[in-house]
């Protein structure tokens, strides 16, 4: 989603303020703006495209020690330069940037109008600039300003305010869009995403829902909803810019691909146990008794991180012989579900900022459940909603498109489920074979990275398809669902999923020479019944790129990957499905890391 960047301190504002909205681009980019107080003056700049388009129309005397910035991924009104944000009030004292939705904006700037406001964009942003302005007359300092006007406000935001009366001052405020601060060294910093910040310091803090926070050079002030003065503790952040940049590859989604040996190695780390066969999760905040007492898991999270809880919960299902199913939790928050004190709930999330994830685990949470979270960003907000879980890290994943989040994240099951089922039936016979499975998995994702060139050549052959099914049985659907979502995402080519198993009540229909299947196709139990599902494809001559264990000539193309156990075998083959959407996007000159219409992190309902 859209990405917010402030600064107060000694240096000029624009530079850090450019470079951090560089780093935010892959949340949101369709506009960006900066706007700096000097002089008791606001300057600002805003364009409809790039960070690069602004920065270029940033002049070098755009000097101002106080500024804010914005990258947009539009909601409401069209992508355009008087979109874009900040927005100034008439009288261009107050400038405010707004990540979220303002619910009620019509009717506000209805009545605003109604005043004799007069408002330039199309945006539900703009009323919280012409709002602040209108209490700032009235109340002594700009936070109070900030506290009446979102009083009126309903709906998300994580906003960012500068008054050019004051400065040397920001307000900032979040209500179900993302806030940090920034800590240096006699000036502060704010963005909705510690991204902007590892440049200039590790040291951030969180903001809650319902808190403001001032920032001035020489430190800051939280305040609860209440106006009363919130304590907080610093956290240090792990990752560095390094994290960030492309690391000498072509594309954020390629490093991320091929980082997976390590990064699945991190999320492993320390949480094996060879003696007893068990998972070491002390996040999960769970006694064994506890442990032992839920009879029912329900997974929620959002895309891919959802195909990755399908996975999650055959492992619980397999290992730990506890009812697990995944739901998508954008759907999950809307209809009223039945929370049961015997259900652990488990949320998932790469970003931990996802709403529809959020809203999910606070309506949970509101209920009495008990929530984990498997999440990637530390001290994220579902990260600090839930009750306990695991982290993945697995570092920052840049690119829009999910890989090394979804992967660590079915590894993280692996290790929840192999803590269930251990506390339960699970012998330590299948601990060890689950533990010594899990050990394997990064020189065998080693493996898999060599076939690039294999899968490159397939994916160039495959990528002028009209469309493509994906199918999978059992523990293949949630890799065929994984494999069309990451491939129509990334190429824009139309593929969809379903289960082998279903072809022949429906989608068989669709299957000719211009309709290729891939197929997954693991040597397991389900082997037989796929082959047979392969000569029925063929029967209706249908091309299959089939991804499995070994080689078959029911096949016109194979992608062999390496054998684990059968329960993490989703893993490997998840990885090929990455490789090949990733070089049919390059074949088909896509913009990889920034798909059309996408944002990494979906912060808005
Ligand atoms: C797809 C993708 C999305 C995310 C989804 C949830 O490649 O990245 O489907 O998985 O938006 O995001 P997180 O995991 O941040 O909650």
């Amino acid at each position: 989603m859209c990405g917010i960047v402030a600064y107060v301190g000694p240096k000029d504002a624009a530079p850090i303020l450019l470079e951090g909205l560089q780093r935010l681009e892959y949340r949101g980019y369709d506009s960006a703006g900066v706007a700096v107080v000097a002089s008791r003056a606001l300057k600002t700049r805003k364009v409809k495209g790039r960070v690069a388009d602004l920065a270029a129309v940033v002049p070098a005397r755009f000097k101002g020690a106080t500024g804010i910035g914005h990258t947009r991924w539009a909601t409401h009104g069209v992508p355009s330069d008087v979109n874009a944000h900040p927005h100034l009030s008439s009288d261009e004292r107050i400038a405010v940037v707004h990540n979220g939705i303002i619910e009620n904006a019509d009717a506000l700037r209805q009545r605003l109008e109604g005043e004799g406001v007069k408002f330039l964009s199309e945006t539900d942003s703009e009323v919280l600039s012409h709002l602040i302005a209108r209490a700032v007359d009235e109340t002594d300092t700009l936070e109070d300003a900030v506290r009446r006007a979102l009083k009126s406000v309903v709906g998300t935001y994580g906003i960012a305010v500068v008054d050019a009366q004051r400065p040397g001052e920001v307000v900032v405020a979040r209500l179900g869009s993302p806030i940090v601060l920034g800590i240096g060294e006699k000036e502060m910093f704010a963005a909705s995403d510690v991204a902007a910040l590892v440049r200039y310091t590790r040291q951030v803090v969180h903001l809650e829902d319902g808190e403001l926070a001032v920032l001035k050079a020489d430190g800051f002030h939280t305040f609860g909803g209440d106006a009363r003065e919130t304590a907080k503790q610093p956290l240090t952040v792990d990752w560095d810019t390094g994290h960030y940049d492309t690391g000498g590859y072509e594309h954020y989604l390629l490093k991320e691909i091929s980082e997976q040996p390590d990064t699945i190695a991190r999320t492993l780390r320390g949480r094996l146990d060879d003696r007893f066969h068990v998972a070491h999760l002390g996040g999960l905040n769970m006694d064994a008794r506890e442990t032992r007492s839920f009879r029912r898991v329900k997974i929620i999270g959002c895309g891919s991180a959802y195909y990755s809880g399908q996975i999650g919960a055959q492992l619980i299902e397999e290992l730990a012989r506890i009812p697990a199913d995944a739901e998508p939790a954008s759907e999950f928050r809307y209809r009223s579900p039945v929370v049961e004190a015997d259900t652990l709930y488990v949320a998932i999330s790469q970003s931990g900022e996802t709403y529809d994830t959020l809203a999910a685990v606070q309506e949970l949470k509101r209920k009495g459940g008990r929530v984990l979270g498997i999440v990637n960003t530390v001290g994220s907000a579902i990260a600090r909603e839930c009750d306990g879980g695991v982290y993945l890290h697995a570092g920052p994943e840049v690119s829009v498109a999910s890989t090394k989040a979804f992967t660590s994240t079915a590894a993280a099951f692996a290790l929840l489920a192999l803590h269930l089922g251990r506390v339960r039936d699970l012998s330590p016979a299948d601990g060890r074979r689950i533990c010594e499975g899990l050990r394997a998995l990064p020189e065998q994702i080693k493996e898999i990275l060599t076939q690039e060139e294999h899968i490159r050549a397939l994916a160039h052959r495959y990528a002028t398809s009209a469309g493509m099914m994906f199918i999978g049985r059992v523990r293949g659907y949630p890799v065929a669902r994984e494999g069309a979502q990451k491939l129509k995402e990334v190429s824009y080519v139309h593929a969809e999923a379903y289960p082998a198993s279903e072809l022949k009540h429906g989608p068989l229909a669709l299957i000719g020479p211009e309709m290729p299947t891939v197929a997954i196709v693991p040597d397991d139990e389900m082997l037989d019944k796929n082959l047979t599902t392969l000569g029925e494809i063929r029967a209706r001559s249908g091309r299959i790129l089939m991804v499995g264990h070994r080689e078959t000539d029911q096949a016109d193309d194979c992608i062999v990957v390496p054998k684990n156990q059968n329960e993490l075998d989703p893993i490997l083959l998840s990885i090929p499905l990455q490789l090949f959407a990733y070089h049919a996007a390059v074949a088909l000159g896509r913009d990889v890391d920034r798909p059309r219409n996408l944002a990494k992190s979906v912060t808005v309902e």
